[in-house]
């Protein structure tokens, strides 16, 4: 069956950006001048998902007003004779089929993506969190997708990462199928250096078959007293074989006000309005 459904994960508190996700949801910072979020939707789409899920919570109402249409604003833009942003506006509000789901306590990712049960049903599905944005020639949800109609089963990212940072990832144990492909022979939430089982970290993107939701619905709290997603996997295990896919790309965690930064200044670097200016005044501020 084709993966057709995504579910971005959009409910957590934003810890590690307070101040500022006291009162602004962290998927909406810009990286330039698109949020984070739109992002992962833009992924979603390239990859060709068809519908998208994104599980909010209180205080995120922004998403659903940037990803929807704004009559007023569109009848300003068209006054002033401002036709490129009228049509970008438009663009915006018609980028994708979207709907919400509010979680309503935040009881951990796994938590989150169970909200989602209903409305994904008995087909695989695709999870983005958004704070992992890579950067890829092809987009790195497409590139499991083939993944995972090679084998019809569930796809994890990873990725190889400094030994010291297994706290802050879901660690697989892997057993090398082929060249970028490893069968997951068990996973762990963030583990001590010494308790890892390899350094493939697992990132947030993930093509999940609907017998997760059993799974995450048995799930004990786990790390942090949260249902954790590495745990539900672990069961899964138990069921199927999972994959983990290393891709290719480069991923910045937009999660953290460092990583942020450090996205920002990429993108920017990049981009042909401001690239060039922004270079040079990097320069003289070094
Ligand atoms: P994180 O563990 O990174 O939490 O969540 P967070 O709230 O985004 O950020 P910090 O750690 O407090 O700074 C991983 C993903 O799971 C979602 C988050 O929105 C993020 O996409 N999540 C987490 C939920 O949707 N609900 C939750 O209850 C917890």
């Amino acid at each position: 069956m084709k993966v057709r459904k995504a579910v971005i994960t959009a409910a957590g508190w934003g810890t590690r950006f307070l101040p500022i996700t006291k009162a602004h949801p962290k998927e909406m910072l810009p990286l330039v001048t698109k949020p984070l979020i739109q992002y992962s939707v833009e992924e979603a789409i390239n990859s060709g998902i068809e519908q998208i899920v994104v599980i909010t919570a209180q205080g995120k109402r922004a998403i659903e007003d940037y990803f929807d249409r704004s009559f007023e604003l569109e009848h300003f833009l068209e006054q002033k004779g401002e036709t490129n942003l009228l049509k970008e506006m438009r663009e915006l509000s018609s980028l994708a089929d979207i709907c919400y789901i509010r979680q309503k306590e935040q009881l951990g990712l796994g938590h989150a993506i169970l909200t989602a049960k209903g409305i994904v049903g008995k087909e695989p599905f695709a999870v983005l969190l958004p704070d992992d944005i890579i950067d890829s020639k092809v987009p790195v949800l497409k590139q499991m997708i083939e993944v995972y109609e090679q084998y019809k089963t569930s796809v994890v990212a990873v990725e190889r990462i400094a030994s010291q940072d297994t706290v802050k990832y879901g660690i697989i144990e892997p057993k090398k199928v082929s060249g970028h492909i490893y069968q997951v022979l068990s996973l762990i939430e963030k583990p001590k250096p010494a308790q890892a089982p390899s350094n493939l970290g697992v990132v947030g993107k993930y093509i999940l078959t609907p017998q997760i939701f059993d799974a995450l619905e048995v799930t004990p709290p786990g790390k942090n007293q949260e249902i954790q997603l590495t745990d539900a996997l672990q069961l899964l295990l138990k069921q199927q074989t999972i994959y983990a896919y290393e891709f290719e790309g480069v991923r910045y965690d937009t999660g953290t006000p460092l990583g942020w930064l450090k996205a920002t200044l990429a993108f920017a670097l990049r981009h042909p309005d401001i690239g060039q200016e922004l270079k040079e005044y990097l320069h003289q501020l070094i």
